[in-house]
């Protein structure tokens, strides 16, 4: 990823200048926004000045209002097993996205001149963007996730320039929400026609010892007699290498630089050095950028698997899909890094951009979090999954695509593999595994560094047709029965769980009795937290606990989902549950039980000892009501009221007994369970209660940040709990809340993780569900303290000060 220098932007009008070889500026206010279809929008001379002015990155379509009819779907998911075709309500999320948008904004270039070279870039557009550039159309991109960019040196005028933007977004083109408009950034490069290529730097480390590693740096350029100097800088600002080249072959100069005791990068230790990179032509500096990037050693082996640095591992990964919840598909750093604090705790090591292009801001923060990343590109192929989903475009964009996937992405050290697709209806007939091997054969022709995978669901075609055995990883999407087959079948030697689980489970949820369900629903459209519901093809944690423990071919696993997303409401499939049920957190960002299962296996510093269900009952007295422990612990006492439950160890009884402690015949009293958890030697070394609250008091606020930056970006995500008058938290309540900000920033959004509630985001109203809901505060341009007050009837309202600097 390229760090460039960032130019000042006026409110009105962006003006670029060009005190640097090369300007990279990023087009994030003064946009005019309108849905529908405006004809000669794209014109120069149009009158945009009734349109909403909007900030990029922005999303049409998550401001609702949610409604039982956007994208409704008369279908049979056939991934799903379904036979029939039967209504589908809220699978795209019942959010507003379909139809045409159009965007239109200025810049000023008084200062260009001949010799330069004017560069738009855009980092996903949904969907089907047509860009024009003063009234003219300069290029068109089906894809949405992708990112491009068009050469519009020729369309420019020294002076104010326009620019439009048309989307169009189709029902019936997605599974889940896709977002819409210009949900990540746009920027606006100028350079010198002799200047590095777009995306044009390839760094890759392909010798380390303790001694240096080889850091080779393939470096595209334009122009005629150039030279090249490279200086790689550590992460403490030293130089520890550099080279100077005047040898091209073709548009490409080839380095290699010794790196002196090199730095490894890795998920616990992420460390990043950057190659600066300057263009001459004689004494003259023609350009000059900044590449990050890190040094770490990647192979995959038949038996052993897949090793980092040298070290076996198995990935610790999850799924996500790119919306953010409450702020829709439009990309937001703060909601990002939020998302994988939240994942780290876990344990999490490795996330998979299911199904399609991450963020480039994901990217980054993966870099610099410690996160491996496998990094997918497409849901369909050839053949569709939905009516207009990506097959429209498959034979003649998706080459294109991979490569600017490749090129935009492979400096990332976390990206660890591609994806070059999901479930994809190819996987079925002779034509799939010669699509898979075309494909994958891009991807080596443009990073011969990484292998190639496919989440593959339909595994016996796959061993059948011979599209499991072209892969470089085979990825098994559940099908636990199948793991042993496939890998004695495939030639490659593990498995890699590249889609697991899809157990659903309602934050703060439990159904009685407490027994083991496929697709079960209930009236209430909640699934249990008791962790025991999953879909007719999907399975129980435990299950690939099992594989992964047991079976050192087995790579890893990527879990369905890290957290909740908009649509995809199975195993409901019709409002009001309009997200899913399938996150380990759910959409507001609150963790669920579930969480806790997975960090008690994979946080191997920090103990876990979570308790379920909550203990608030009434009318249940006297009833059967289970408890659970999550925990690294093997075994632990169960009190409630100082009465023991008994001892519980984790053992083979069956799968979830290897891996939770269960109380199965626990009776409901009120008032206090407790339990503590013993070390090896039986001794107590660890205790957590959880206690029947009293009526509900207040509110209490805690924001994940106290201080915010003020660039107009920045969030605070506020978590906001009902207590008693002891401070105890109160798991039931639903009451409605309002917001207010005052001062240096704004309401943005709320969310309480309820798949069910169809209110919409940005008002600033909402229900709790299960006791809390997350308050996203959003910082202004001007520095300042920032008040959010919450209120609720009967509640003693909640204050919280944050400052944005
Ligand atoms: C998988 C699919 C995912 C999601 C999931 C739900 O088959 O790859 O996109 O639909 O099922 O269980």
């Amino acid at each position: 990823m390229k760090r460039q220098f960032l130019l000042s932007i006026s409110i009105l009008i962006t003006t670029i200048t060009f005190a640097q070889p090369r300007s990279v500026t990023e087009l994030s206010t003064g946009w005019k926004f309108a849905k529908g279809i405006n004809d000669q929008a794209y014109q120069t001379e149009f009158n945009d000045k009734n349109w909403q002015t909007v900030s990029v990155p922005h999303d049409w379509a998550i401001y609702g209002p949610f409604n039982k009819n956007t994208d409704k779907q008369v279908v049979a998911i056939l991934q799903n097993g379904e036979q029939e075709a039967t209504e589908k309500t809220g699978r795209t999320g019942a959010l507003p996205f379909i139809g045409q948008g159009w965007y239109r904004n200025s810049f000023d270039l008084s200062d260009f001149k001949p010799g330069k070279k004017v560069v738009i870039l855009f980092e996903g557009a949904m969907s089907e963007p047509k860009v024009y550039v003063n009234g003219r159309k300069v290029g068109e991109w089906n894809y949405g996730y992708n990112y491009f960019y068009f050469d519009i040196t020729n369309d420019i005028k020294a002076g104010k320039n326009v620019l439009a933007v048309n989307l169009t977004n189709l029902g019936q083109s997605s599974r889940w929400y896709p977002g819409a408009g210009l949900y990540r950034k746009v920027s606006l490069i100028v350079k010198n026609q002799e200047s590095i290529d777009q995306w044009g730097t390839f760094i890759t480390t392909p010798h380390i010892s303790s001694d240096f590693a080889k850091v080779s740096i393939k470096t595209r350029v334009s122009g005629a007699n150039l030279q090249l100097r490279t200086f790689i800088v550590n992460a403490a600002g030293d130089t520890v290498a550099h080279d100077r080249t005047q040898t091209r072959f073709g548009k490409e100069f080839d380095q290699n630089l010794s790196v002196p005791r090199p730095q490894l990068w890795s998920p616990e230790s992420p460390y990043l050095y950057k190659a600066v990179t300057r263009l001459y032509q004689g004494s003259e500096l023609k350009d000059e950028t900044t590449t990050r990037f890190g040094i770490r050693e990647i192979s995959f082996k038949p038996e052993s698997g897949f090793s980092l640095n040298g070290k076996v591992r198995k990935f610790k990964g999850v799924c996500l899909h790119h919306d953010l919840g409450p702020l829709g598909a439009a990309v937001n750093i703060a909601a990002l890094r939020r998302q994988l604090q939240i994942l780290k705790d876990m344990g999490c090591d490795a996330v998979r951009s299911s199904h399609n292009m991450p963020s480039l801001e994901q990217l980054e923060l993966c870099d610099e979090m410690g996160f491996m990343f496998l990094a997918e590109t497409f849901d369909e192929w050839a053949k569709p999954k939905v009516k207009n989903g990506y097959a429209r475009f498959f034979n003649t964009d998706a080459e294109k695509d991979v490569v600017n996937l490749v090129h935009a992405t492979r400096n990332h050290p976390s990206i660890v593999m591609w994806s070059s697709g999901n479930e994809v209806p190819d996987q079925n007939g002779s034509e799939g595994a010669k699509r898979a091997k075309w494909l994958q054969d891009i991807f080596h022709r443009e990073d011969p560094t990484r292998p190639v995978t496919v989440g593959m669901d339909q595994v016996k075609a796959t061993m059948a047709s011979g599209f499991g055995s072209v892969l470089d990883v085979p990825g098994l999407n559940y099908r636990t029965h199948l793991y042993e087959d496939a890998y004695k079948q495939f030639p490659q030697g593990f498995i890699l769980g590249s889609e697991t689980a899809s157990t659903v489970s309602s934050r703060g949820v439990y159904k009685f009795p407490v027994v083991k369900g496929i697709n079960k629903t209930y009236p209430d459209q909640q699934s249990s937290s008791y962790d025991l519901e999953y879909c007719s093809w999907s399975n129980l944690p435990e299950d690939d606990f099992i594989l992964q423990d047991t079976k050192p071919w087995v790579i890893g696993e990527f879990v369905w989902t890290g957290f909740d997303y908009l649509g995809e409401p199975t195993p409901y499939n019709k409002l009001p549950s309009r997200s899913s049920y399938f996150g380990m957190v759910d959409l507001a960002g609150i963790p669920k039980d579930r969480y806790y299962l997975y960090r008690s296996r994979w946080n191997t510093t920090d103990n876990t000892l979570h308790i379920l269900p909550h203990w608030n009952w009434p009318g249940r007295e006297g009833q059967t009501t289970p408890v659970f422990v999550y925990t690294n612990f093997d075994s632990a006492e169960l009190f409630i009221n100082g009465k023991s439950m008994g001892v519980r160890k984790k053992n083979d009884s069956s799968p979830q007994s290897r891996y939770r402690l269960m109380w199965m015949d626990v009776k409901y009293e009120p008032g206090t369970v407790k339990v503590v958890a013993y070390d090896k030697n039986g001794k107590a070394a660890a205790e957590q209660s959880v206690v029947t609250p009293g009526k509900p008091h207040r509110l209490v606020l805690e924001p994940d940040r106290t201080q915010i930056s003020a660039d107009g970006k920045d969030i605070s995500f506020v978590t906001v709990s009902v207590v008693d008058e002891k401070g105890n938290p109160c798991p039931t309540v639903n009451e409605q809340l309002s917001f207010k900000v005052s001062g240096s920033g704004k309401f943005r959004a709320a969310c309480n993780g309820d798949a069910t509630s169809l209110e919409q985001f940005h008002l600033p109203t909402m229900k709790l569900f299960s006791g809390k809901l997350v308050v996203l505060v959003q910082a202004d341009t001007k520095p300042g303290d920032i008040k959010l007050t919450v209120e609720g009837k009967g509640l003693k309202e909640g204050e919280v000060k944050l400052v944005s600097k």
